[in-house]
């Protein structure tokens, strides 16, 4: 409803500013809209429904998009609106380099201007690989139009000779034991054929189906929406409703705005805690709070992770997979075990508070879904680190690491990039022993470019040979949400602006204390003063484009890597009709 609680009318609709006028402009638009085959009757006096659709031939994981397009389509037409398709960037994770996460703000930024600039009322955002959600998201807030968020759905389990193969997880899982010579080449391309298998996002707990139970959580999906896999006919009746539910909310005039507050991120926090979501998910949630105007800090994080326990049994932190989520209730069931963490009050895109959508959930299978009394772990899936190392934070997966690796005192094995890691990380003479700690610089937002997910780096393999599978690894990279390792991830500043980071040497003694939430590099001041004095800045990677404007204004990890010049502040005009 509008402030004064009254339903908007057809003449307030902001798509009427572009059709309803009777001047030579609107002429114009009509007259376009009627050479596409539509008339009058199609569009007058009804809302236009954008549907934002992230489909291509090399987003993989949204290849069933264009049938859900469709139904969600029928929806809007069974509801009264006029629905417009409109493509953009399809932000996918396997196949954009040197990182997606470069793009995502290029996303964001067409989304939003996508919308201001044409006549839309509310829109439907079909995302879900990694990127898409905040992209989308991040974008249509900075407009604050009516929205509801179609999630992509996890795809199926993989399958190999009768076994579950869990995105990405099992792929470093089984490269490693083929590394090591426990897998022979036949049952390696086996793997291959299996691992992903329908449509769908990767149906691990990794940032896709971490980002997609954020959305819900914040209100921005259907109740249950994220967890339907793919290619289940419910998921096809949850997109003609997201276009049903989409055009009363243009009436209702019920925008993200109105549901966005600091207990809807909190709870947003709770439930990636309770997930043992990706570590992806801080990054992603500070850039959504800057869009929506919402103070937040890493620190928070770590709050809500102390008091949080991890209830659901997902790689890479748990056993099962997307598809037995859905089967054991979903995220409402999870959700609704968390009742006392939570703000129900929360409103949601249907209308309801959050404690509505899940009054009455249960759990069918406590295995996958676990209870407050018996939890996969007794707080959250990811920690938050200060120390010398990490002045401004860094983040781990506690719940993905070697438990007896997160108090370590070790000495650094020093990579000054990927491309020098890459060359030595298997080299015999590496001075690398169980103790060790890798440290890869180069690899933040500025330095990766993107902060590529390089962070779990790889084993060296004659530690392979020796039944290693884990060492504590320090990076400014991130790494995927499937991945798993004692990897300290995230570390701000990074090093190619001069972090501290940047001046570790090989032998230095790096501590991780977890429980002290504490990442200490044991070297003296005296010591440090002198690394910094020699330092020299590497030259940005980008001198034109897009890359040149990322370069210049992109912000660090612990503040979401966002633009500065994109976060909430003096409200855009709408357009001048002329
Ligand atoms: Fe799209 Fe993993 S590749 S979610």
């Amino acid at each position: 409803m509008g402030d004064d609680g009254r339903r908007k009318k057809v003449e307030d609709l902001r798509s009427a500013r572009w059709l309803r006028p009777d001047d030579l402009r609107s002429f114009g638009h009509r007259s376009r809209l009627k050479q596409m085959g539509y008339g009058s009757e199609d569009y007058a006096g009804k809302p236009v429904i954008g549907i934002i659709n992230t489909w291509s031939d090399l987003t993989i994981c949204h290849t069933h998009f264009r049938d859900r397009a469709q139904e969600v389509k029928r929806g809007v037409l069974q509801a009264g609106g006029f629905p417009v398709e409109i493509p953009a960037m399809p932000v996918n994770e396997i196949f954009m380099k040197p990182s997606p996460l470069l793009y995502r703000n290029l996303l964001a930024m067409e989304v939003e201007e996508l919308l201001r600039s044409q006549p839309i009322d509310g829109v439907v955002l079909m995302g879900g690989c990694d990127k898409t959600t905040p992209g989308l998201l991040m974008g249509a807030f900075s407009v604050n139009l009516p929205l509801v968020y179609l999630p992509a759905g996890p795809m199926l389990r993989g399958n190999w000779q009768g076994q579950t193969l869990g995105s990405g997880s099992d792929g470093w899982k089984y490269w490693a034991e083929r590394c090591a010579g426990n897998l022979s080449t036949e049952d390696w391309n086996a793997i291959e054929d299996g691992i992903a298998r329908s449509p769908g996002h990767c149906m691990t707990m990794g940032t896709a189906s971490t980002m997609t139970a954020l959305a819900e959580t914040l209100g921005l999906t259907l109740p249950g929406a994220s967890s339907i896999p793919a290619v289940d006919a419910n998921h096809s009746r949850m997109a003609s409703a997201c276009g049903r539910r989409i055009v009363e909310m243009v009436w209702e005039d019920l925008k993200p705005g109105d549901l966005l507050t600091a207990a809807s991120f909190d709870n947003a926090i709770t439930v990636d805690m309770a997930i043992g979501g990706s570590t992806n998910a801080i990054v992603h949630l500070l850039a959504m709070a800057g869009r929506a105007g919402i103070p937040l800090q890493l620190g928070r994080f770590d709050e809500i992770s102390q008091r949080t326990p991890m209830l659901a049994n997902i790689r890479p932190s748990g056993q099962f997979l997307m598809e037995d989520f859905y089967y054991a209730g979903g995220l409402r069931a999870l959700q609704a075990q968390l009742t006392s963490l939570l703000d129900l009050s929360c409103r949601t895109v249907n209308g309801k508070s959050l404690g509505e959508n899940i009054a009455g959930a249960r759990i069918f299978k406590p295995e996958v879904i676990r209870t407050f009394d018996n939890p996969v772990a007794r707080q959250g899936g990811t920690a938050v680190l200060f120390g010398n190392l990490a002045p401004d934070g860094a983040v781990i997966k506690p719940t993905a690491a070697t438990p007896e690796l997160l108090q370590h005192v070790g000495r650094a094995v020093v990579f000054r990039d990927y491309n020098d890691m890459a060359a030595r990380i298997d080299d015999e003479s590496l001075p690398v022993d169980p103790g060790s700690v890798l440290v890869l610089k180069h690899a933040g937002p500025l330095g990766g470019p993107g902060m590529p997910e390089w962070g779990m780096l790889p084993i060296p393999k004659k530690l392979l040979r020796q039944g290693v599978r884990d060492l504590v690894r320090i990076s400014d990279a991130r790494m995927s949400g499937t991945s798993y390792g004692t990897c300290v991830l995230h570390v701000s500043p990074e090093s190619f602006i001069g972090g501290p980071l940047a001046l570790v040497e090989d032998g230095d003694l790096i501590e991780l204390d977890l429980a002290g939430r504490r990442l200490e590099l044991r070297v003296s001041e005296e010591e440090m003063a002198r690394r910094r004095a020699s330092w020299v800045r590497p030259a940005p990677h980008y001198q034109r484009g897009y890359g040149a404007i990322f370069s210049e204004r992109v912000r660090q990890a612990h503040e979401g890597c966002d633009f500065d010049f994109l976060e909430a502040g003096a409200p855009t005009p709408e357009p001048e009709i002329h």
